[in-house]
């Protein structure tokens, strides 16, 4: 089955209005060269209005990097699915390491926001992943299928076929070492294969992103493998040469 390529780009915690501007109008520069690749971005939360002004009318849409677990109401500091929507996101991250590991999100947390980004319309991306100790220990198998079947058990298979996922190894994240092309494919055919058991025609049209340390040089190598369908870019999304030429590598890849 044939799954049409998706590169998205996580900004973190990175950017200012003005370098949110030129980042966006390089990129756009570009345009003309990912046609046929579906392309996202994903600013930090206060400037998600003024970068989807940026992005209107182009064929870049707007990803946010986190959502509340909880619906409107009394969350202090919180940003709930509805806020998102609102503010023109169609979709957004969930269960990304970092907020994994650093704030401490669990595997229900995740489903959660899964289950409420979906509720208002948003596709949300879910992150899987395994430490370096956890692979090393042969736990990697064990890991991705534990945080999918967190989602899968709250949220059903039917929702995968509205939804993308995203295997981050966490040890690649930053660190400028990718997974090989191998590596990705093995967990990617996992994760597909897990889906499929319950549900063969939803895993057969699943995107799986790869993400960690992506960037010009390598992803050819990763897009040519069967079950790569895409990437999750952190640090080179914020270069926009760097940026357009992983989708036009998706494009050649298509
Ligand atoms: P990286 O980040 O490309 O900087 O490794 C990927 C991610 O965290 O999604």
């Amino acid at each position: 089955m044939r799954r049409n390529k998706l590169v998205a780009g996580n900004w973190k915690m990175q950017g200012r209005q003005a370098g949110n501007t030129a980042l966006v109008g390089s990129l756009l520069a570009h345009a003309a060269e990912w046609s046929g690749v579906e392309m996202w971005v994903a600013p930090p939360l206060p400037y998600l209005q003024q970068v989807g002004a940026l992005l209107s009318g182009s064929t870049v849409s707007l990803l946010a990097q986190n959502v509340s677990h909880e619906d409107d109401g009394a969350c202090t500091g919180e940003v709930s699915a509805g806020m998102l929507a609102d503010c023109g996101c169609m979709a957004v991250i969930v269960g990304h390491s970092e907020r994994r590991s650093r704030y401490g999100e669990t595997d229900a947390q995740v489903a959660e926001k899964f289950v409420r980004a979906q509720a208002v319309g948003l596709v949300p991306v879910l992150c899987v992943g395994e430490t370096l100790a956890e692979r090393d220990a042969g736990q990697t198998e064990g890991v991705v299928l534990r945080q999918l079947e967190a989602v899968l058990q709250r949220a059903g298979v039917k929702s995968f076929a509205n939804a993308v996922l995203a295997y981050e190894p966490v040890w690649a994240i930053g660190t400028g070492h990718s997974a090989t092309p191998a590596q990705a494919q093995a967990v990617h055919v996992v994760l597909r294969e897990h889906v499929a058991v319950v549900d063969p025609v939803t895993a057969a049209a699943l995107r799986v992103l790869y993400g960690g340390s992506v960037k010009a040089s390598n992803a050819a190598e990763l897009f040519a493998m069967p079950d790569i369908d895409g990437a999750l870019v952190g640090g080179a999304s914020l270069d926009a040469n760097e940026f357009a030429a992983i989708a036009r590598a998706a494009r050649a890849a298509q």
